[in-house]
């Protein structure tokens, strides 16, 4: 144990009476966690360097029957170690990460005749904090219910948070509003704070294994307070004999650009649990998905079906054309109807093709043309439906060579009746990913819980959507210009999103009247730097990408990164992000802004200061922004050096992409 590590120090409380207060540090001092247990209660405060952060805040669980697990203890030992590792991402947004953190147990028994033990682990990190619960085995057998759970968060100071609203019918796919966290009503994580302390702040979880999501409630002042996301007939969790809840986190930064590439919640995960991953390297893919959306083809047999045999040979070809590998086809199953979200969803099949699409012929071409399918099941949020057929779909992708599936679950409860937060739901996705890994088999889930890290552990959960996606700009009023601006410091900070990017048609001629991208094209192209995701889709029709010199960006833009860096940024107005190639010598930068046009200067310090570069710039063309000649992209070629600066222009609702070509 290093001496600066643990400090346990003796003061004084309101009442005069002295109590042991515990102190742990991050390695380099950044930030520290204090644990006491005032009057048999345990309490936390968080301070980073001078400044408090979490004044004394309350720990522990309601249990059934009114059963007060959140007082009445006393310390059985205090256990504290210090880890320092560097670990490899299979694959990611940094290839090496360094994991690093002090860390203090505190072993505590209740002094009732109940005797209960609860341990709590904490951690602190420089770019953060973190701690969780374990129940362990109790000396007398016991099966316990979860009420609520008693964690709040007293924020020292009020801020600015940007938030999405919980359990609501849309799950986690709502636009973010920023309020006072005063005035927060129950949210979702990550919430991101801009505190009046000057620092950032990131709330969230990380591993969430067989226990129930937390949402954030203020019922006072700036008092954060964990809701746990309850079962249909309120339980919070069901717990037998044991129980590990996930790490309540805090991201802890100096600007909110920095909570970008702070690795915390992968750091709380368990190492790779898969044997074998070598089925997914990460790709970009092509999809019969876009036109579905924006009311060109139908999900379900009709005459203007999307999946068709026919116009799967036409998808397949096009992408063999452009030098791409991969194709989603969406509605390819029987089960589909114009009313399929509307308590359809028993009808989905996830063996049985369509009548007019033959997915062993599908397949069959597709190798021939080097282009290998997306599996993709619907559930509808029926798991019942699903669940009796899932080996069996999961067993025919697996004989015909296909390596991702898609699942998705619209609906706003799980079997009609749990939220897809809860416990219920938590343990459905992670058995979902446990058997897709049997069969080889990556996944990307739609319409999911969020993402606490599971990355890490099962390098096979490649990404999933868990907000607003582009969807909504084909058949809602769509996604204003600053949402693109906020979902990286918020719902991207849990991990990959299937954001479906590209959209180069960004008026949406061929879709639903007035419905269109709030963005300009070459917007859409900084997305694949902006947005972290191992597999990103090229959204739009095979149409609108035909002959464009702006798709060159989409060839050469990779989705696996040596290391990224996040160069500017503010909260819904502007990011600007770097990111070098894992497989080249080649940097990219995506640069985005809200409705606002905005000049920035960018050094290009990050490039290697011993080499020079071709910069591949596509820009808003001359007077373009969202609403004057959207579409236009202009292309230019520099010779760059680190040495230099770079102006870029951002048309409202515009953007930047740039490769950096080492020559
Ligand atoms: C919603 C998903 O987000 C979208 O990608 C999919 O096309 C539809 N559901 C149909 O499954
Ligand atoms: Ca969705």
């Amino acid at each position: 144990m290093l001496p600066a590590l643990l400090l346990s120090i003796s003061i004084s409380n309101a009442q005069g009476k002295k109590t042991k207060v515990y102190e742990l540090a991050s390695p380099e001092g950044k930030n520290k966690i204090q644990f006491e247990l005032v009057n048999s209660a345990p309490k936390y405060a968080v301070s980073h360097g001078k400044t408090l952060v979490i004044t004394p805040s309350d720990m522990g669980f309601l249990l059934k029957n009114n059963e007060n697990f959140s007082t009445d203890f006393e310390i059985v030992k205090v256990e504290n170690s210090t880890f320092d590792e560097t670990w490899e991402q299979v694959w990611g947004e940094k290839k090496k990460i360094r994991n690093h953190y002090n860390q203090m147990v505190v072993k505590l028994q209740q002094k009732n005749k109940e005797k209960r033990q609860l341990e709590i682990q904490f951690r602190a990190f420089d770019d953060g904090i973190a701690f969780r619960y374990v129940y362990p085995k109790q000396v007398s057998k016991d099966s316990i219910f979860i009420m609520d759970e008693k964690t709040t968060f007293n924020l020292k100071d009020d801020g600015k948070a940007w938030w999405i609203p919980a359990n609501r019918v849309d799950r986690d796919e709502y636009l973010f509003k920023d309020s006072p966290v005063s005035t927060l009503d129950t949210v979702l994580t990550p919430l991101t704070i801009e505190s009046k302390s000057g620092l950032a702040l990131s709330f969230h979880e990380a591993n969430l294994v067989d226990f129930a999501s937390m949402t954030l409630v203020n019922n006072t002042g700036t008092q954060l307070k964990i809701d746990l996301v309850p079962w249909a007939d309120g339980v919070k969790v069901r717990v037998k004999d044991s129980f590990t809840s996930s790490w309540r986190t805090i991201q802890i930064a100096e600007k909110p650009t920095d909570l970008i590439t702070s690795y915390l919640i992968l750091n709380l995960n368990e190492p790779n649990k898969l044997a074998n991953t070598s089925y997914f390297k990460p790709y970009k893919y092509f999809g019969i998905w876009w036109g579905m959306h924006i009311g060109k083809y139908s999900f379900w047999e009709s005459p203007k079906q999307g999946a068709t045999t026919e116009h799967a040979k036409q998808y397949i070809d096009f992408t063999a054309k452009e030098g791409f590998h991969n194709l989603l086809i969406e509605g390819w199953n029987k089960g589909w109807t114009p009313d399929w979200y509307k308590n359809k969803m028993h009808m989905f099949s996830f063996t049985k093709s369509a009548d007019n699409f033959d997915i062993e012929k599908v397949v069959e071409y597709g190798k021939q043309k080097g282009v290998e399918l997306m599996g993709y099941h619907e559930t509808g949020s029926n798991l019942i439906n699903y669940l009796k057929e899932i080996d069996e779909g999961f067993a025919l992708y697996k004989k015909l060579g296909i390596h991702t599936v898609k699942i998705g679950h619209v609906g706003s409860k799980l079997n009609m009746k749990e939220w897809h937060f809860g416990q219920f739901g938590v343990n459905y996705f992670r058995y979902v990913l446990e058997k897709a890994a049997q069969y080889d088999l990556a996944v990307l889930y739609h319409e999911s819980i969020k993402d606490t890290g599971e990355r890490r552990t099962y390098p096979n959960m490649i990404s999933r959507e868990a907000a607003r996606g582009q969807e909504y700009n084909a058949w809602s009023e769509g996604n204003p210009p600053n949402h693109l601006t906020i979902i990286p410091f918020t719902r991207l900070l849990s991990g990959p999103m299937d954001f479906t990017p590209g959209i180069f048609d960004v008026e949406v001629k061929q879709g639903y009247p007035g419905r269109r991208v709030h963005g300009t094209t070459a917007q859409q192209l900084a997305l694949y730097v902006t947005i972290y995701a191992p597999i990103q889709m090229m959204a739009d029709l095979p149409e609108n990408y035909e002959g464009k010199p702006a798709l060159q960006f989409l060839k050469d833009v990779p989705t696996d990164w040596e290391t990224t860096k996040v160069l500017n940024g503010e909260i819904g107005q502007y990011i600007t992000t770097a990111r070098k190639d894992k497989n080249s010598e080649d940097w990219f930068l995506g640069s985005i802004t809200n409705e606002k046009a905005r000049d920035l200067t960018i050094s290009l310090s990050f490039l290697d200061d011993k080499a020079t570069y071709e910069a591949q710039i596509y820009a808003d063309a001359d007077g373009t922004d969202e609403t004057h000649n959207p579409s236009a992209v202009a292309i230019s070629k520099k010779t760059v050096k680190a040495s230099d600066v770079l102006k870029l222009h951002l048309g409202g609702a515009g953007g930047t992409a740039i490769r950096f070509k080492k020559i």
